[in-house]
């Protein structure tokens, strides 16, 4: 559906540009891109370690390793660069999820990113355990992507 959607957009953008008008440009397009993709991997090692919990994938302890240690390098990273002023979905536009609250509660997201790297901490050290550990560690790292998004994101329609 988001694919189409893009498909479609770029097809849009084509025939405006054809059509001699220019389509806008954010500068803030890279940095959103980039903070987009890093949840995405967020959220692709996270599933593998969730369809191992839920028994959709058989348990394979190094697989379930390596996604953990994958979730702890992505908590490390350093972030500030693509969380930009202006680049909200009030400013940005629906390009972003990213709620103007994140700009003016950095206290609260570095608490959020802080139990986010905690929580992978946990799962490191649960994943290539066995199912179990693994299985009990799924919450915590759930709950803290949760304890951003339900303050920090916008509903899309
Ligand atoms: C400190 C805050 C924070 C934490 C922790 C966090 N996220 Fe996010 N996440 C966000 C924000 C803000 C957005 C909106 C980004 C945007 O659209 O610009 C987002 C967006 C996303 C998206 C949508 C990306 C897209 O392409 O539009 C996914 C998927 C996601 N997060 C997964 C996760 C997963 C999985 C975790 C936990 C392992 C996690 N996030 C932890 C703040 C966070």
């Amino acid at each position: 559906m988001k694919i189409i959607t893009k498909a479609a957009m770029v097809a849009v953008g084509a025939a405006l540009m054809f059509s001699g008008i220019a389509v806008a440009e954010s500068p803030h397009d890279g940095a959103v891109k980039a903070r987009q993709g890093d949840m995405q991997m967020r959220a692709f090692n996270l599933g593998i370690l969730g369809a191992m919990a839920k028994g959709k994938v058989e348990y394979d302890a190094k697989a379930a390793s390596a996604a953990a240690h994958n979730l702890k390098v992505l908590s490390t990273l350093n972030a500030s660069a693509m969380w930009p002023q202006g680049s909200d979905a009030s400013a940005y536009g629906d390009g972003t999820t990213a709620s103007p609250e994140l700009w003016k509660n950095f206290p609260k997201v570095i608490e959020a990113t802080k139990a986010f790297s905690a929580a992978a901490d946990v799962m490191v050290t649960a994943a290539g355990k066995d199912l179990p550990s693994l299985q009990a560690a799924m919450g915590v790292v759930g709950k803290s992507c949760g304890g951003c998004h339900k303050p920090f994101r916008v509903k899309k329609n």
